[in-house]
């Protein structure tokens, strides 16, 4: 294996296993107590990926918000929250959306070679645009984030790239929230397509750590070796 860095998964689905409803409206899935924790979550890490439908569709901000957290960091000589970093075959990424807008710190978007130059001019000077050639895969991905000095990466969605990195079988940790309704419909998009996945009844995920919050709870599932050597360190 090649290096990359620790490889976090985090997401949060409804009882039947979809990551948002099927309407424009972004589906609250999670509580305010399980939003900290996933703020804590952010702190550790380098970098934070989500695929580009997510930047689109949620706007999401993708900072820590906490304002003690921002200060612990900036203490260890580390920017006040990770890294952006997103993922495009299309290019199309708006410079106005908060994933390039909201907070000093680097963003990067990693793009299909034939977007690469139109998207550098739209996106200026707001983002480093890496060509990730023609078919971009996580692996590359993650190796050249690897090389730009990312050793804890943590990848919030959507299900298209979660799939892609559990498929790969470069994910080290899942860390699945499960909210306590569910979504019934199809149409809305499910934590993960179809896939070879690396566990499977023959070879079943370890779950490392169950917990409630409020009405969630938390899954922790191990999903390499690098687990169990992660946790030493913190
Ligand atoms: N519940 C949660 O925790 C959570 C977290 C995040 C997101 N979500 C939900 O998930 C939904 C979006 O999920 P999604 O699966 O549709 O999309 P996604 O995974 O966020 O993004 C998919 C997009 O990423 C780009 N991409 C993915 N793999 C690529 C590759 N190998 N090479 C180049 N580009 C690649 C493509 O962008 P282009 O289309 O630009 O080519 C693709 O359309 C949203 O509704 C959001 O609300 C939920």
């Amino acid at each position: 294996m090649g290096d990359r860095p620790y490889t976090l998964l985090s997401c949060g689905i409804s009882i039947d296993g979809y990551l948002d409803s099927a309407s424009v409206k972004r589906l609250p899935l999670s509580n305010a107590a399980d939003l900290d924790r996933v703020d804590a979550v952010r702190a550790s890490c380098d970098a934070i990926l989500v695929g580009a439908a997510t930047v689109r569709n949620d706007n999401p901000r993708l900072l820590v918000r906490a304002a003690h957290r921002q200060r612990a960091r900036v203490a260890r000589r580390l920017p006040p929250a990770p890294a952006k970093v997103t993922v495009t075959a299309s290019g199309v990424l708006s410079p106005t959306a908060d994933f390039f807008t909201a907070g000093a710190v680097d963003k990067l978007v990693y793009a299909e070679s034939d977007v690469v130059d139109d998207l550098r001019d739209r996106l200026g000077g707001c983002a480093t645009v890496v060509d990730a050639g023609p078919h971009p895969s996580m692996d590359r991905v993650c190796a050249d984030l690897h090389e730009r000095g990312v050793r804890r990466l943590m990848v919030e969605g959507g299900g298209t790239i979660l799939t892609q990195f559990l498929t790969a079988d470069i994910a080290d940790e899942l860390q699945l929230v499960v909210a306590p309704f569910f979504v019934g419909d199809s149409q809305a998009r499910r934590f993960v397509s179809d896939g070879r996945f690396p566990f499977h009844p023959q070879r079943r995920a370890e779950l490392a750590e169950t917990k409630q919050i409020g009405d969630v709870v938390l899954l922790r599932y191990a999903l390499s070796e690098r687990f169990g050597a992660q946790q030493a360190i913190a």
